[in-house]
C-alpha cells in the first residue's frame, strides 16, 4: 500500500507515465475517485514526439527519439543565470522586458524587480523570440552548445510558427511588453510594513504592507527561505498552493524602466509559476488550482 502511494506520487511529480507505474496510478486514482491523469505528457507542454492528448505543437527530430523534458531541462550543462531547475534554454537579459509597473497604476504598492527567476524561464518560449528547439544540450552524445543551437527536425501543429511559440496576435505569445499582463517579479502583499526583507517575525504576525492580501506561510527548506500562500486545507507547502519565489538582492525597476535600488535581503515574489504549474494536466491552462468562482484570484487577493 505504502509502495503504491510512493510510486504514484513520484510519477506525478515527474509527470511521466512509466509503463509500470501507469497501472498503479490507475488503481490509486480509482481509490481516490479522481478521473483524470495529471502528467505533462497530456498537455500542450508535450512538444515531443509522440505527442500526448492536448499537445498542439509537435517536434519530430531528424535523428533520435522524441523526448519531452529536453525542451526545458537538461541533466547537465544547464543555464545558471536564473534560479530555475536545470534549465536547457538560453535566458534573455532581464532588461529586454517592459514590466507592469511602468503602466503607472496608482494602486500598485509592491516593488517590481527586473524579470528573473522562473518567469524568465517561461518567457524563454512565451516571449515569442526564440524557436523552441533551440536548446543548450540536445539529446544524445555531443549535443552541447552553451549559446543554444537548434536541434534538427521539423515542427507541426498549431501552437507554433516555424517552432516559435504562438502567433503575433495570440495571448500565448506574451511578448516582451508585460504591461498588459498580471504583474510578475513583484513583491507579495506590497512588501513588509517597514520595507526591507521578509522577516519571519513579520510573517508570524501576519504583517504585510498591503492588507488587501492573504497571509503568507513560511518554512526553511535545506537552509533556504521559502514562502507560499496556502490555497487548500493542507497546511504544508504543496504544488496546489500559490507559490512565492525567493529573490535575494534583486535590483528593482523604476516606473520609467530605469534600474532602481537593490532590494534588501530575501524577498517573497509573485512569478509566472505562482499561478501556473507547467507540468500539470489537472487544470486547464496549467493553473495550480481551479479558478471557478475566481478562487485562484481570491487565494491571494482579499476582495
Ligand atoms: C515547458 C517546459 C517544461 C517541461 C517540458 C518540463 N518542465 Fe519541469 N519545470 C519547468 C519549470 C519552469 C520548472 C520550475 C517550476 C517552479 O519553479 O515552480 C520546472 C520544475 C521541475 C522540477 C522541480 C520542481 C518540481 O515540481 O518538482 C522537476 C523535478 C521537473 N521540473 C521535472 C521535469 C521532468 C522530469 C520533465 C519531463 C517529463 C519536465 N520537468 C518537463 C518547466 C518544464
Ligand atoms: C499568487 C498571488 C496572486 C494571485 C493568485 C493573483 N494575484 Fe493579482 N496581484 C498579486 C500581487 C502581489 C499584485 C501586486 C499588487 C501590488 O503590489 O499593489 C497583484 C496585482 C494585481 C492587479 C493590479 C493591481 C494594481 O494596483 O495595479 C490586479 C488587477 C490583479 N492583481 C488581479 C488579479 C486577478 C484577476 C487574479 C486572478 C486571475 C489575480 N490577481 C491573482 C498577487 C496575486
Ligand atoms: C519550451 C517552450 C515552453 C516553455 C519554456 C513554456 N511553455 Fe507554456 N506553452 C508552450 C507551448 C508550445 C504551448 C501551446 C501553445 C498553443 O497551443 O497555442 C504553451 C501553452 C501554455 C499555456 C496555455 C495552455 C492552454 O491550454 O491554452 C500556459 C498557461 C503556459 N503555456 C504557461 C507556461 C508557464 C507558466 C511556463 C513557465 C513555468 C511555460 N508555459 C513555459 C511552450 C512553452
Ligand atoms: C496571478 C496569477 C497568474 C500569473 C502570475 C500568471 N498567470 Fe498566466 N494565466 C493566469 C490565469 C488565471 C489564466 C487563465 C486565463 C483565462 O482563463 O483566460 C492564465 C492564462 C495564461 C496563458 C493562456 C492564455 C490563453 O488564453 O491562451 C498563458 C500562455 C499564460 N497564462 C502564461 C503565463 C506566463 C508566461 C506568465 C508569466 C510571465 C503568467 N502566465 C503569469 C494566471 C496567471
Amino acid at each position: 500500500m505504502k509502495t503504491l502511494f510512493i510510486e504514484r506520487t513520484m510519477a506525478r511529480k515527474i509527470g511521466v507515465a512509466l509503463a509500470g507505474a501507469a497501472t498503479l496510478m490507475t488503481a490509486g486514482m480509482l481509490m481516490e475517485g479522481t478521473a483524470s491523469a495529471v502528467g505533462i505528457a497530456d498537455t500542450k507542454h508535450n512538444l515531443g514526439s509522440p505527442a500526448g492528448t492536448g499537445a498542439t505543437a509537435t517536434f519530430t527530430p531528424t535523428a533520435g527519439s522524441g523526448e519531452l523534458c529536453v525542451f526545458c531541462h537538461t541533466p547537465h550543462g544547464s543555464d545558471t543565470s536564473a534560479s530555475v531547475p536545470l534549465w536547457n534554454r538560453v535566458l534573455a537579459a532581464p532588461t529586454t522586458y517592459t514590466t507592469y509597473n511602468s503602466l503607472g497604476t496608482t494602486s500598485l504598492d509592491g516593488a517590481t524587480a527586473q524579470v528573473g527567476s522562473v518567469s524568465l524561464a517561461c518567457l524563454s518560449c512565451h516571449d515569442g523570440t526564440t524557436a523552441m528547439n533551440v536548446m543548450i544540450n540536445q539529446p544524445g552524445s555531443g549535443g552541447y552548445n552553451p549559446a543554444g543551437a537548434a536541434w534538427a527536425g521539423t515542427w507541426s501543429g498549431t501552437g507554433q510558427t516555424l517552432g516559435v511559440l504562438g502567433s503575433a496576435t495570440s495571448i500565448t505569445r506574451i511578448g516582451q511588453d508585460l504591461r498588459n499582463d498580471h504583474p510578475i517579479g513583484i513583491q507579495y502583499g506590497g512588501g513588509m510594513p517597514a520595507g526591507g526583507a521578509y522577516t519571519t517575525a513579520d510573517i508570524a504576525a501576519g504583517a504585510l504592507k498591503d492588507t488587501d492580501f492573504k497571509g503568507v506561510k513560511y518554512a526553511s527548506l535545506n537552509g533556504n527561505n521559502v514562502w507560499w500562500v496556502d490555497a487548500n486545507a493542507n497546511a504544508a507547502r504543496d504544488k496546489n498552493d500559490m507559490m512565492l519565489y525567493t529573490r535575494t538582492g534583486a535590483t528593482s525597476v523604476n516606473k520609467d524602466g530605469s534600474a532602481g535600488p537593490v532590494l534588501t535581503g530575501d524577498q517573497a515574489f509573485v512569478e509566472c509559476a505562482s499561478c501556473h504549474d507547467p507540468h500539470t494536466s489537472a487544470q486547464p491552462t496549467f493553473l495550480r488550482m481551479s479558478n471557478a468562482g475566481s478562487a485562484l484570484c481570491l487565494a491571494c487577493h482579499t476582495k
